[in-house]
């Protein structure tokens, strides 16, 4: 097994920046806005705080966010929440404790194969329907697990999903829910890009419709960018399994770090400043990922226009043919300095000719460029933001030349 190929990718593109090679970066789903002042003054306020903390979080984090969750029409109380150093670790530690074979839709997010592979259980991938993402189609879904010679016990949804930053249509939750019930699995929702879904679409969560048997995840990498302070929340119904995900937690990781969960308790409070910071920041990411899906369908690809967060997925095989995926990628990057992934690493064949882009870097490479992109008045008519527009244009204009 390699290392998370979004994380590897990222080496690959800060390698051919020290060599001054051009380079836009496509590849890792960073988020793009510094972090908020609030949140660092909260950070710094607990510097002191070196304890050991309770496992599952401390009492505070766990109230602000049953509220967080509350607010989103999910009612939940602190005793069914489980927080850790990254929802990562608790998707791993939810799919551990669930045990059997789990379903993925295809696309999906790099880490889930991996994880399930490592919890000693087979994925069993399955499609998302046309124009959708982050849930696998229904229909396709049963035939699969009632197809299955070993027992399937869990599917794994991201709500808005990571790689195509599309929303799932709310029948298709509708129809995994009831699939779901029939066929007894666990539903673990990946929800951490929720608060960055564009007005006007809708997200129907699993959590609404099947609340006895859904594992709900979020964490504070996305919304706020503070992938770097590792920090993620579960929300587990009743039951026995938030028991579980605590003990492998207690052993793992013992409990989140202590300073973050005082960041993290203050943002799941959502102050008037911090909640006006996310919806500014999810217009930007709107107007830049739409606008970098726009520039793939001029040069001949399809897409879907994204839903929510920073990606998209275009699909290049209406104007390209010969390569593998990952051959693509490589030419895109070496020829033309634009750095995507293949969908092979989201469960795709090689041969596929989808890519995931993630526009969140776009913002700027330096805090005070991401600044000037969150108070402009039109984020793509700052210089370094139309300057990647046309490097990306014009990088596939002649590569599909
Ligand atoms: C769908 C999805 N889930 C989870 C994560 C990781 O979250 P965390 O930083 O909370 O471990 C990511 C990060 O890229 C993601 O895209």
């Amino acid at each position: 097994m390699a290392v998370s190929a979004t994380l590897a990718a990222h080496q690959v593109v800060e390698q051919r920046r020290r060599a001054g090679l051009p380079v836009l970066p496509l590849s890792f789903g960073q988020a793009g806005v510094p972090v908020h002042p609030l949140l660092v003054e909260a950070l710094a306020g607990a510097a002191t705080r070196n304890d050991y903390g309770p496992p599952a979080g401390d009492p505070a984090l766990l109230e602000a966010a049953a509220d967080w969750w509350s607010r989103r029409g999910l009612p939940t109380v602190p005793e069914q929440m489980v927080s850790a150093p990254g929802s990562k670790a608790l998707l791993f530690a939810t799919l551990y404790a669930v045990g059997g074979d789990v379903v993925l839709p295809r696309p999906s997010w790099v880490s889930y194969a991996p994880q399930v592979r490592l919890a000693g259980a087979n994925v069993l991938s399955v499609p998302t329907r046309p124009g959708e993402g982050g849930v696998p189609d229904p229909d396709l879904l049963e035939k699969a697990v009632r197809g299955a010679d070993r027992p399937v016990r869990a599917v794994v949804v991201t709500l808005p999903d990571n790689p195509t930053g599309l929303l799932p249509s709310p029948d298709s939750v509708r129809r995994l829910c009831a699939l779901a019930r029939e066929l007894d699995l666990t539903i673990i929702s990946d929800e951490i890009y929720r608060d960055l879904v564009y007005p006007g679409a809708e997200l129907v969560s699993p959590a609404e419709l099947a609340p006895e048997r859904t594992v709900v995840t979020t964490g504070l990498s996305k919304n706020l960018a503070l992938g770097g302070w590792r920090l993620g929340v579960a929300r587990f119904p009743q039951g026995r399994l938030h028991d579980t995900v605590l003990t492998i937690g207690s052993e793992l990781w013992s409990c989140p770090t202590r300073p973050v969960e005082a960041a993290a308790a203050l943002a799941f409070g959502e102050p008037p400043e911090l909640r006006s910071y996310v919806v500014r920041a999810a217009e930007v990411y709107r107007r830049i990922n739409t606008a970098v899906a726009r520039r793939f369908a001029a040069a001949g690809a399809e897409v879907t226009l994204p839903h929510a967060s920073f990606y998209c997925y275009p699909d290049l095989s209406p104007r390209l043919s010969g390569l593998t995926g990952p051959q693509a990628a490589a030419r895109l990057l070496g020829d033309h300095g634009v750095a995507v992934l293949p969908g092979v690493e989201f469960g795709e064949e090689e041969s596929s000719l989808r890519f995931r882009v993630a526009t969140g870097q776009l913002t700027g490479r330096t805090d005070e460029q991401r600044r000037t992109v969150l108070d402009a008045s039109d984020p793509l008519e700052v210089p370094w933001v139309a300057e990647s527009l046309e490097h990306l244009s014009g990088a596939l204009d002649a590569f599909l030349r």
